[in-house]
C-alpha cells in the first residue's frame, strides 16, 4: 500500500485514547450528549434553525490492518455562524463505552464540507463503530459500523462484494441495499459510481430520479452536486453505513469513454478537458476519499489475511491512450486489416502507463499472497469475435433503428460461424482451412477493453506467470466469467466480472425478452472460446469469497430495480482452487 502523508484537509486536534479513559474513569462525552432532556433540564442555549447536520450519513474506506478513512459532511445551520465543532467517536461498541478514539475533527469548506479522517493504530481484525457530532447544534450522525483487515492468520476467508456502474436514473439502489444487508467483509467498488449524464429521456420518471442538477456535468459545483444527490440515497447510505469501501474510478466520474487526455463526451466547447478532469477527481476524492499521496494516482494495493493481495488498477485516466475506433478502418463494406493490426498491435499502446505497468509487474514479484487479485475496470479476458463480424456489428451499433434487412444478414452469418464452429468441436474432418479461417480470425468486440491494448496485457500475463491471478472487472454492465489465457493459450487466471448496479446493459440494444437475452448469451459462450459464462440481462453484484485453498464467485442478481426490494438471487457459482 502506497505510504499514507496527511492531506492538508485530515486535521486532527485533541486525541483521545482509550487507555487514557480508562485510566482516568472519565467520561469523555460533552455532558449534553449523556443522556436525554429530563424534566427540569436546562434547555440547550442554541437552538440550530434550517435543514442541518450529517444529512449524506457516514461511510469508511481503505481499511488496513491498524488504520481506516472515515467520511462525513455537515451540513450547518442557518443561524450557525462560527465554524463548527464536530467531534469524532470510534469505539469498539455500539454504545461507545469503550471508546478508542474521540476527537474534535474539521469540516473542509474547501472540500464541499466533507469530513475524512485516517484513524491508524487500531487493531486489525476487528469491528469498530463510529459517530460525528456537532456539540453545539446537539446534531449526531448515524452510527457507523467498519472492519479493519485481517493480519495473516486471523481469518480463513474474506468476503468481497465486487460493484460498478450505479446509474441513478435508471433504478433503485436496491444491490446496494442487499450488500449492506449480506456477509461482506467490504466492497470493491469499480467505477462509475456517480454519472456525469443529464436527464435520461428513457428515466423511469416514476421513480422520480432524475439527475441533479438536470444537465450534464462541467463545473465544481455541478460534480459536487450530484454526489451529494447520489449520497443522499438512503439505501446507498446504508451500505456506506455497515461496509467499509475500497473505490477506483472508471469513466463516468469524468466523462463517458474519458482517457488519459480527453473522453468520447467532452467537446471542445466544454473547455479544455484537463480542467474537467482536474475538478472530477478533486470531487471524487472530496466523497470517496483514497489513502494516496498524489490524487492522480490511484492505483493501490492491500494486502488481506496473508492469502489475498487486493490490487487496485487505474484502467481509465491516469496512462490510457485513446481508445481505437473501427469507424476509422472501415473503407466501404470491409475492414483495413492492415492499418487495423498496425494501430492495434502496437507495442508501445499502453492503458496502464509505464509508471502503474512497472508498479503492478512489482506487486507480482514481491507479493507472497497467493492469490493475485486485479481490481480492473474494464474487461481484462478475450471477448474476440470473428473478423468478419465487425463491419457488421459496427454498422448495427451505430444505428438506432435496424433494418429487419440487416438483422437477418448478421443472423445469417452467426449461423454460419456457429455451425463451423460446432464442426471443428466435433472433429469433423470436412472442415475446410478457409471455413477453419473464418472463426480463427478474431478481433476485440469491444475496443475500450484490456482487448484494444493486447501487447501490454500479454505483459501483465507474463509477469502473472506462476501467480494465482484472478481478476474482477466492471464497466460493461453483464456478468462475466472467463478464462484469462496468453496468446499461446496458456490458461494464466479467471476473470469474473460483475453486472451493473442499475445501468442497463446488453438487453437494453437487444431487447429484454428472456428467449433474445438467452439466445445472445448462447451465442457468445459457443463463439468466444475463453468466455465460460454471462449473463446478458439482469442487475446485480458479485460475492466473491477467498480463503487459503479456493476462491468461489457468486453472480447474484437484482429481483427488480424498479420498485424497492432487496431480494437477490445467485445466478451461477464458479469455483478456482
Ligand atoms: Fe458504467
Amino acid at each position: 500500500m502506497d505510504t499514507f502523508s496527511k492531506s492538508e484537509k485530515i486535521k486532527r486536534r485533541n486525541f483521545i485514547r482509550n487507555s487514557v479513559i480508562v485510566a482516568t474513569g472519565a467520561s469523555i462525552l460533552p455532558q449534553a450528549f449523556s443522556g436525554c432532556k429530563e424534566k427540569g433540564e436546562v434547555m440547550p442555549d442554541f437552538i440550530p434553525e434550517g435543514v442541518n447536520g450529517f444529512l449524506e450519513g457516514v461511510a469508511s474506506f481503505d481499511p488496513s490492518q491498524e488504520s481506516i478513512v472515515l467520511w462525513t459532511r455537515y451540513t450547518k445551520a442557518t443561524n450557525e455562524v462560527d465554524q463548527p465543532e464536530i467531534f469524532l467517536d470510534l469505539a469498539s461498541d455500539n454504545d461507545f463505552k469503550n471508546l478508542v478514539v474521540s476527537e474534535t475533527v474539521e469540516v473542509d469548506g474547501d472540500s464541499d464540507d466533507t469530513i475524512n479522517v485516517d484513524i491508524s493504530n487500531l487493531n486489525s481484525n476487528t469491528k469498530y463503530f463510529y459517530r460525528f457530532r456537532n456539540e453545539k447544534t446537539k446534531v449526531s450522525s448515524m452510527i457507523g459500523q467498519t472492519k479493519t483487515l485481517p493480519a495473516p492468520g486471523e481469518a480463513t476467508e474474506i468476503n468481497l462484494a465486487v460493484v460498478s456502474c450505479a446509474n441513478y436514473e435508471t433504478g433503485y439502489f436496491n444491490m446496494y441495499e442487499s450488500i449492506a444487508d449480506s456477509e461482506a467483509d467490504l466492497v470493491v467498488h469499480l467505477g462509475d459510481y456517480i454519472y456525469e449524464s443529464s436527464v435520461s429521456n428513457d428515466v423511469t420518471s416514476s421513480l422520480g430520479r432524475e439527475h441533479k442538477p438536470p444537465y450534464e456535468l462541467l463545473s465544481l459545483d455541478d460534480y459536487r452536486t450530484r454526489y451529494r444527490q447520489y449520497r443522499k440515497d438512503t439505501q446507498l447510505q446504508k451500505v456506506h453505513q455497515l461496509k467499509p469501501f475500497i473505490c477506483v474510478w472508471d469513466d463516468h466520474e469524468f466523462a463517458d469513454d474519458a482517457y488519459k487526455d480527453g473522453a468520447g463526451n467532452h467537446q471542445d466547447y466544454e473547455g479544455p478537458f484537463e480542467t474537467r478532469k482536474a475538478i472530477a477527481m478533486q470531487v471524487w476524492h472530496e466523497y470517496l476519499p483514497a489513502r494516496v499521496v498524489d490524487k492522480s494516482i490511484i492505483y493501490r494495493s492491500f494486502e488481506i489475511g496473508g492469502f489475498l493481495n487486493l490490487i487496485m488498477l487505474d484502467t481509465r485516466i491516469v496512462g490510457r491512450e485513446k481508445q481505437l475506433n473501427y469507424k476509422d478502418y472501415i473503407t466501404a463494406d470491409a475492414l483495413d486489416k492492415d492499418a487495423f493490426e498496425a494501430d492495434w498491435q502496437n507495442p508501445d499502446r499502453t492503458i496502464l502507463g509505464s509508471k502503474q505497468r512497472q508498479w503492478l509487474k512489482n506487486q507480482f514479484a514481491s507479493s507472497n499472497s497467493k492469490w493475485q487479485v486485479l481490481g480492473n475496470q474494464v474487461l481484462m479476458g478475450k471477448y474476440l469475435i470473428p473478423a468478419e463480424l465487425i463491419p457488421i456489428s459496427t454498422q448495427i451499433s451505430s444505428i438506432s433503428n435496424v433494418s429487419s434487412e440487416l438483422l437477418e444478414e448478421y443472423n445469417s452469418l452467426i449461423s454460419e460461424l456457429l455451425s463451423i464452429k460446432s464442426r471443428i468441436a466435433s472433429g469433423d474432418p470436412t472442415v475446410t482451412p478457409a471455413e477453419r479461417l473464418r472463426v480463427e480470425t478474431v478481433y476485440p468486440s469491444k475496443l475500450d477493453y484490456w482487448d484494444g491494448y493486447p501487447v501490454e496485457r500479454e505483459t501483465i500475463l507474463s509477469a502473472a506467470l506462476g501467480k494465482k491471478l484472478i481478476s474482477v472487472a466492471g464497466s460493461s454492465h453483464n456478468a462475466w466469467h472467463m478464462k484469462l489465457t496468453d496468446k499461446s493459450g496458456n490458461e494464466i487466471g479467471t476473470e469474473f466480472a460483475t453486472t451493473s448496479i442499475t445501468s442497463n446493459g446488453i438487453e437494453s440494444i437487444v431487447g429484454d425478452n428472456p428467449i433474445i437475452t438467452n439466445l445472445v448469451e448462447q451465442t457468445n459462450v459457443a463463439l468466444i472460446d475463453d468466455l465460460q459464462y454471462m449473463d446478458a440481462a439482469r442487475r446485480g453484484y458479485l460475492m466473491v469469497t477467498f480463503s487459503d485453498a479456493q476462491v468461489k464467485s457468486d453472480w447474484r442478481f437484482a429481483k427488480t430495480i424498479v420498485a424497492k426490494t432487496t431480494d437477490a438471487i445467485s445466478g451461477n457459482i464458479a469455483i478456482e482452487k
